[in-house]
């Protein structure tokens, strides 16, 4: 079976992470590395950790003798070997990279968040269009076993109509980034774009656009915004909130969690309590639902399959992760303000068809205009 072949841009954190798994895969190659950094692209990768053990994280020394090594992302892209190109770089190098990856041809899997802004966004889905080439952002929550299988309980409505969701993703302040640039809200969107995205994708997944935001912020090290607590309301009366930040006194365990409080039961999962999902149905009804596998495994397998079958990347599509960009900004309108963000109808109708989502959710399905 042929290997598509990978170009991964940028070898820090993430790039290490998918290097690891991407490596020996039996669908995939990796031909091609970038990075201004010479002694990453010498394979000199030290041991340094982002916010998350994402584990197999290739370090130390790397042989790296049957790959092509560049210093800049236009001469990987310009690379006839590489078929898709990986986008592990700071976030604000997102759209350019990725723009001129689909132009020269190329496939993109380009980390979250999408871009730093929703225009930025609208060009990459633009450029994916005209080439006619798959572009999806990874936002690996969607393909967490934990996060998946409380989607799937919901979907197949084991705890009826959903109430109210609370999504939760809290740390300090990461110091491992290279020169800083998480800690440079113009590079980064702040706590509010880089690490609070992940929840603000999910509840758009699971729940649908909302009708109104609400939020309050705190601005931190970075500039920007570090911590957020958003409320999100749907017609039917059911709710989200949201709360993600990276201000929390050092050290300060990684978490994040997840509950979903329905007319029937209550899903829950934290990283900090283990891998299963619980399930509650009555007081002394719990059901362990027991998730293992590995999300940027998964979200690769997924990637990597739609672009060898010429399939669209449905469950992640470019457009929900625009959405999930929009509605960021949202939030940081609703801070700045002071005020609820209303969504007209018009404009849920259209992010509503971004959701990505698979089947049509349980919940309030006023709140999920036709489109
Ligand atoms: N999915 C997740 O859970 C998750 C977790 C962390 C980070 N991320 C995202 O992944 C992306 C990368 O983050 P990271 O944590 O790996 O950052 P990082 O700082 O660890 O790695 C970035 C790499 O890009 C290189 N680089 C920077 N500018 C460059 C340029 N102009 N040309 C070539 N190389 C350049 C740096 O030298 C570094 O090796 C970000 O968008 C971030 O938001 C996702």
């Amino acid at each position: 079976m042929s290997r598509l072949r990978f170009g991964v841009c940028g070898l820090g954190f993430m790039g290490r992470s998918h290097f690891a798994r991407l490596r020996g895969h039996s669908r995939a190659a990796i031909v091609a590395i970038c990075d201004h950094d010479a002694r990453r692209r010498s394979g000199d990768w030290g041991d340094e950790l982002g916010n998350l053990d994402l584990g197999q994280a290739a370090a130390g020394r790397v042989a790296l003798d049957d790959i092509a090594a560049y210093a800049t992302p236009d001469e990987l892209i310009a690379d006839p070997n590489v078929e898709a190109v990986l986008i592990t770089l700071p976030t604000a190098l997102h759209a350019g990279v990725a723009i001129a990856a689909l132009q020269a041809g190329k496939h993109v899997l380009c980390e979250k968040p999408m871009a730093m802004t929703v225009g930025d966004c609208d060009r990459m889905i633009r450029a994916a269009e005209a080439n006619g080439r798959t572009l999806m952002v990874a936002q690996c929550i969607r393909f967490w076993p934990q996060y998946e299988a409380i989607k799937h309980c919901v979907d197949e409505g084991r705890i009826g109509s959903v109430r109210f969701v609370g999504l939760r993703r809290l740390g300090c302040p990461p110091t491992y980034s290279a020169e800083n640039w998480l800690l440079d809200g113009r590079q980064s969107g702040g706590a509010l774009l880089d690490l609070h995205v992940h929840d603000v994708d999910f509840a758009h997944y699971l729940l649908g656009i909302p009708e109104s935001v609400y939020a309050r912020g705190t601005r931190g090290p970075s500039g920007g915004i570090d911590h957020v607590t958003a409320t999100w309301a749907y017609p039917d009366g059911s709710y989200a909130t949201l709360e993600g930040g990276w201000v929390l006194a050092a050290p300060w365990t990684f978490d994040m969690e997840i509950s979903v409080h329905g007319e029937r039961g209550t899903l829950g999962w934290a990283m900090s309590r283990g891998s299963e999902v619980v399930l509650r149905t009555g007081s002394d009804d719990v059901e362990p639902i027991p998730c293992d596998g590995d999300a940027l495994r998964r979200e690769q397998d997924y990637f990597i399959e739609c672009v060898v079958a010429g399939r669209p990347v449905e469950a992640c599509t470019p457009s929900s992760s625009r959405a999930s960009i929009a509605l960021a900004w949202l939030e940081r309108r609703s801070i700045e303000t002071g005020r609820v963000v209303p969504l007209s109808d018009r404009l849920r109708r259209v992010w509503s068809g971004a959701t990505g989502s698979g089947p049509a959710r349980v919940i309030g399905r006023d709140a999920q205009p036709s489109a």
